[in-house]
């Protein structure tokens, strides 16, 4: 189904603050690689994150802490040499934006220097405020992320559902306007409840994008292993698998052995 919209040759933070305005939902999904990143530019998405879930889905971590910059940096070039159209955002790596926002400008310039991508985001609320002043200072745009941040996933021990209670809501809409105020361009916010993200997208003006976070925000964004259905041991309830690849590659992959053991494959026309 096509829904009508404005066309923007190239997605920047502007047409993003345009898309809140209007009224028009922002479209986010993540990319690691090249491949991956021609297909979902070509879908028509408005921004790819190159998020430090590549640290579970392509590296196979139990969490996102031990990815490092250099293989964040690896993963953002390759995105952005299929991108055309797409706004590339990359997710800064634990430990290198923390408690000392002179690292995290060293650490955003060499993404942006290092990878040619557009933005980067950081997870956090106060606590990271001087850090997102710093990198905006060598005028890098900055995303930020609360709710559930899966970086801190060690302080807080699961990944279920944040801020139901009213202390934490109250603390999310103080760091959402923090963030607004330190001049991010946008704000993710993870798995927090619907009525809440909605109050929180109402009571900004830069735009929020949700994951887990319910249709009154002001776009969504997935993991692409995760709604492709390339990933199959995640299933929480937000997530909308639009295929179900898992099956349907390890099925191809079963035919493809199958050929080879029988002779099938090659046959005459698949040789010089
Ligand atoms: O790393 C990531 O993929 C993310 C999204 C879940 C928003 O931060």
């Amino acid at each position: 189904m096509s829904v009508a919209k404005k066309e923007f040759k190239k997605v920047t933070t502007h047409v993003l603050q345009e898309m809140k305005r209007t009224g028009e939902k922002i479209s986010m999904l993540t990319a690691y690689d090249y491949t991956m990143a021609k297909i979902v530019d070509n879908g028509g998405i408005d921004v790819i994150l190159v998020g430090d879930s590549a640290s579970n889905v392509m590296h196979g971590h139990e969490t996102t802490l031990p990815i490092t910059l250099s293989q964040m940096i690896d993963h953002a070039a390759a995105v952005v040499r299929a991108v055309d159209r797409a706004l590339v955002v990359v997710d800064l790596p634990f430990g290198t934006y923390q408690g000392n926002s002179k690292e995290a400008l060293n650490s955003a310039i060499r993404i942006m220097k290092e990878s040619g991508a557009h933005a980067v985001k950081l997870e956090g609320g106060k606590e990271v405020k001087e850090s997102i002043e710093r990198i905006l200072t060598a005028g890098i745009p900055v995303m930020g992320h609360l709710g559930l941040i899966p970086q801190s996933i060690y302080k807080f021990g699961t990944y279920t559902v944040r801020a139901k209670e009213e202390d934490e809501a109250a603390k999310l809409l103080e760091d959402a306007a923090t963030l607004e105020k330190s001049g991010c361009f946008a704000i993710v916010l993870e798995k927090i409840p619907a009525n809440l993200a909605e109050k929180v997208a109402k009571s900004v003006t830069i735009p929020v994008i949700g994951i887990g976070a319910g249709g009154g925000v002001d776009g969504q964004v997935l993991v692409t292993h995760d709604m492709m259905g390339m990933t199959h041991e995640f299933s929480p309830r937000f997530l909308r698998r639009y295929l179900n690849l898992y099956t349907e590659m390890t099925e191809a992959v079963k035919h493809y052995v199958s050929d080879i053991k029988s002779k099938d494959f090659p046959n005459s026309n698949e040789q010089y």
